[in-house]
C-alpha cells in the first residue's frame, strides 16, 4: 500500500525522502513522488513506475531545501500516472496520503461548486483542497488541518507540508499506520519502521485522531480536538543492517535463508525445557482464564490465515479447546457470534492489516479478549489488544512471507502448549518431548536449507513452464499447501491450488494431466498412508509428481517424478520443515522466469484497505 516519509531538520531533504521511500519499496507502489520546501516555495517532483524515475527526475530538477515529504503510490482512486501521484498541492500546502477517503466524491462536487479546481482522479487531492479551503478562511496549518480532516470519512495517514509555515510537517492519522521517528536536529515520519532505521530508532507510534506538527528539535502531539497528549518515543530494537539484503539476490531468498535465527529468537527464553511448559505472561491470561476459555476463534488474512489453521489443529489436538479460523475480511459485518468467554487471537505479521484490526475491533466491542500476535512492536493490532504475544522475526521485507510465517507457526504452538499445561489436557512427558523437539527444529531447518535450495533450482526448468500446480496436503501439511501456493501465485503468477488431498477427488482431479505438476506433502505421519494413496491417484492421471518427503522415504520418493527430502520430526513439528521447500519452490520458479520477486505486481506488504 502506499508509503509515506517526512523530513524536518537540516540536511538536504530530496535525498533522505528517496532514500526512506527506497526503503518503504516493499510495500507496493505504482507511482511515486516528493515536496519539497524550497526558497521561492513548495516544489514536487513525481514520476510514474519504479523509484529509479522519479530519481532520474529529482536529478534532473535538483530540489534543494531541508523540509519536505514523500510518497509512494499503490494506486486505489484513479490509475497510475503522474498526475495522480502524490504529493498534491491545493494553494500554499501540498500532501501525502495512505488510506481511503469514503466521502471523497461528494466532498469532490462541494470542492468544485466552490470554484476549486482538482486536477487529479485521487480522493488524496481532495484533502488538499480541503486544507487549502480552511487557510483562505483565515486557519494557521494545524487548525486546517484538523478541521478538514472532521470533513472526511475514511482511513488516513497524512503528512501536510506549507508555504506558511515552512519548518514544519504536519502529520495527522486514523486507521492507516505512521511512525515518528525523533533524532538530534531532526524529525521524521514514515508508515512503517524500515524507512527510518538508518537515522534513528527513537520512535513513536501516532494513535488515530492524533495530529503531530514535527519540528527540527521535536514533536507535538494532540488529538483532532486539540488536547495535548503527552508520549515519549520507545527504543525500537532492530538494526538497520536487518533490512538489508546482505548479498543474497532478494529479500525473500534472505528472509528464507533467516529461519532458523528467527524461529530461534522466537522461542529465546519461552521454552522451559526442564519444567516441559511454555514460559510466557505475554498471552494476559491468568491459570483460571486459561481454563474457562470456551472457545478460541483465531482471526488473520493471507499467509497469517494459513498459520492459523495449523494453530487451529494444535489447540484442538493438545488443548482440547474448540477453535475456529476465521478470514478477517469475512468475520466482518456478518454478525459473527462472539462474546465473553471467547479468546480472539488476531494473527498479524505487519500488526496493521486493516481487516484484521477492524475484526479484532468488531469481536473486542462484544466483549471478547483479543490476544495480538504480530511481528512489529506497537503496531495497531498489539496496541488495540489486550494483550500482545510478539513473534521476533525481524523486519520483513520481502512481499512474500516466510520467516514470519515460520515464527507464527512457533507462537501458535507455544500458545496450545501454554494453555494444553494450564488445562491439564497435555502430560509434562508429551509437553517435553514437543518442547525438545520444538527446540531443535532451527537446527534442522539450517542444515537442509542449501541443499533443499540446490535441489530445487535444479528442478525448477522442467517445471516451470507449468500453467496450473497442485499442492496436496492431509492435517497439518493442508495448510502448507494452501501456503505453498499461494506463495506461487504471489511471486510467479502461475495459478496454484492448495488441496486437502482427501478432498482431490471431490472436484480438482478433474483437472490432471500429465501437463499439471502436482505437489504432494508426505511427511511420515499418522496421514502417510491415505497421502500416498492419493498421490496414486494422481500419478494415475499422468500428472508429474513433485514430492516432499521424510528424508529416507525411498518407497514414496520411487513414485515420484522429483523430491526434496525433509528432515523427520516429532509429528506435530512437521510444518515447521515442510514449508521450506514450499517457500524456496515459489521463489525459484520466481526467480527462474525473471519476476519481481520482492515487489510482485499488484501486492501490497501492509494492507491498509479493506
Ligand atoms: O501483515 P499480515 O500478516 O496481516 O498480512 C496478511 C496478508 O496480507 C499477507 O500474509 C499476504 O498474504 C502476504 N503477501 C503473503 O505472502
Amino acid at each position: 500500500m502506499c508509503g509515506i516519509v517526512g523530513y524536518v531538520g537540516d540536511e538536504q531533504a530530496a535525498p533522505i525522502l528517496l532514500d526512506g521511500l527506497r526503503r518503504l519499496e516493499y510495500r507496493g507502489y505504482d507511482s511515486a513522488g516528493v515536496a519539497v520546501h524550497e526558497e521561492g516555495g513548495i516544489e514536487i517532483v513525481r514520476a510514474v513506475g519504479k523509484l529509479r524515475n522519479l530519481e532520474t527526475a529529482l536529478s534532473e530538477r535538483g530540489l534543494r531545501g531541508t523540509v519536505g515529504i514523500g510518497h509512494t503510490r499503490w494506486a486505489t482512486h484513479g490509475r497510475p500516472s503522474e498526475v495522480n501521484a502524490h504529493p498534491h498541492i491545493a494553494g500554499p500546502v501540498a500532501v501525502v496520503h495512505n488510506g481511503i477517503i469514503e466521502n471523497h466524491l461528494e466532498l469532490r462536487a462541494e470542492l468544485e461548486a466552490g470554484g476549486f479546481t482538482i486536477a487529479s482522479d485521487t480522493d488524496t487531492e481532495i484533502v488538499s483542497h480541503l486544507i487549502h479551503r480552511e487557510i483562505i478562511a483565515g486557519h494557521d496549518m494545524v487548525t486546517s488541518i484538523r478541521r478538514a480532516l472532521d470533513q472526511v470519512d475514511g482511513a488516513y495517514a497524512i503528512a501536510v507540508v506549507s508555504e506558511n509555515e515552512p519548518r514544519k510537517v504536519v502529520v495527522a492519522k486514523s486507521s492507516s499506520p505512521l511512525v515518528l521517528g525523533v533524532s538530534r536536529g531532526a524529525t521524521y515520519c514514515a508508515s512503517d519502521i524500515p524507512a527510518l532505521l538508518p537515522y534513528t530508532n527513537e520512535m513513536v507510534f501516532l494513535e488515530d485522531g492524533e495530529v503531530a506538527v514535527l519540528e527540527p528539535d521535536g514533536f507535538a502531539i494532540s488529538t483532532l480536538e486539540g488536547t495535548p497528549v503527552s508520549r515519549r518515543p520507545r527504543k525500537i530494537s532492530w538494526s538497520p543492517v536487518m533490512a538489508e539484503k546482505a548479498g543474497f539476490k532478494h529479500f525473500m531468498l534472505k528472509e528464507i535463508f533467516e529461519q532458523p535465527r528467527a524461529l530461534e529468537d522466537t522461542l529465546r527464553g519461552r521454552l522451559d525445557r526442564e519444567g516441559a511448559d511454555v514460559v510466557t505472561a505475554e498471552v494476559g491470561l491468568s491459570e483460571d482464564d486459561a481454563k474457562a476459555i470456551r472457545r478460541v476463534i483465531l482471526l488473520a488474512c493471507g499467509t497469517s490465515h494459513h498459520a492459523t489453521i495449523a494453530g487451529r489443529y494444535w489447540l484442538e489436538e493438545f488443548a482440547q479447546v474448540p477453535t475456529i479460523t476465521e478470514l478477517a475480511s469475512e468475520f466482518r459485518g456478518r454478525d459473527a457470534v462472539v462474546g465473553e468467554g471467547d479468546l480472539v487471537v488476531a494473527v498479524s505479521q505487519s500488526g496493521e492489516t486493516i481487516d484484521t484490526l477492524m475484526a479484532a475491533k468488531e469481536a473486542k466491542a462484544r466483549g471478547a479478549k483479543i490476544l495480538a500476535i504480530a511481528n512489529v512492536n506497537g503496531s495497531a493490532i498489539p496496541r488495540m489488544a489486550d494483550a500482545s504475544f510478539y513473534t521476533h522475526a525481524g523486519p520483513e521485507i520481502g512481499v512474500a512471507s516466510t520467516k514470519c510465517f515460520m515464527a507464527q507457526l512457533a507462537n501458535l504452538l507455544m500458545l496450545s502448549i501454554w494453555l494444553a499445561r494450564r488445562r491439564g489436557t497435555m502430560s509434562e512427558g508429551e509437553a517435553g518431548e514437543l518442547i525438545e523437539g520444538l527446540a531443535r527444529i532451527p537446527h534442522l531447518i539450517d542444515e537442509n536449507l542449501k541443499a533443499t535450495h540446490e535441489t530445487i533450482s535444479e528442478m525448477v526448468g522442467e517445471f516451470s513452464s507449468a500453467r496450473d500446480v497442485l499442492f496436496l496436503g492431509r492435517g497439518l501439511s493442508y495448510p502448507m499447501a494452501l501456503e505453498g501456493a499461494l506463495k506461487l501465485k504471489e511471486i510467479s503468477y502461475v495459478h496454484a491450488e492448495g488441496y486437502a488431498a482427501g478432498e482431490m477427488k471431490h472436484g480438482p482431479i478433474a483437472l490432471l494431466d500429465s501437463e499439471v505438476p502436482v505437489i504432494v506433502l508426505a511427511p511420515q505421519d499418522r496421514h502417510y498412508e491415505r497421502v500416498c494413496s492419493n498421490l496414486q491417484e494422481a500419478r494415475a492421471r499422468e500428472a508429474k509428481i513433485i514430492g516432499v518427503t521424510s528424508a529416507g522415504d525411498a518407497q514414496t520418493q520411487a513414485l515420484c517424478d522429483a523430491y526434496v527430502e525433509v528432515a523427520p520430526t516429532h509429528e506435530a513439528l512437521s510444518p515447521f520443515v515442510t514449508v521450506v521447500p514450499l517457500q524456496l519452490y515459489a521463489y525459484c520458479v520466481a526467480d527462474y522466469k525473471g519476476t519481481d520477486v520482492d515487489q510482485p505486481r499488484n501486492l501490497a506488504k501492509t494492507v491498509t484497505v479493506e
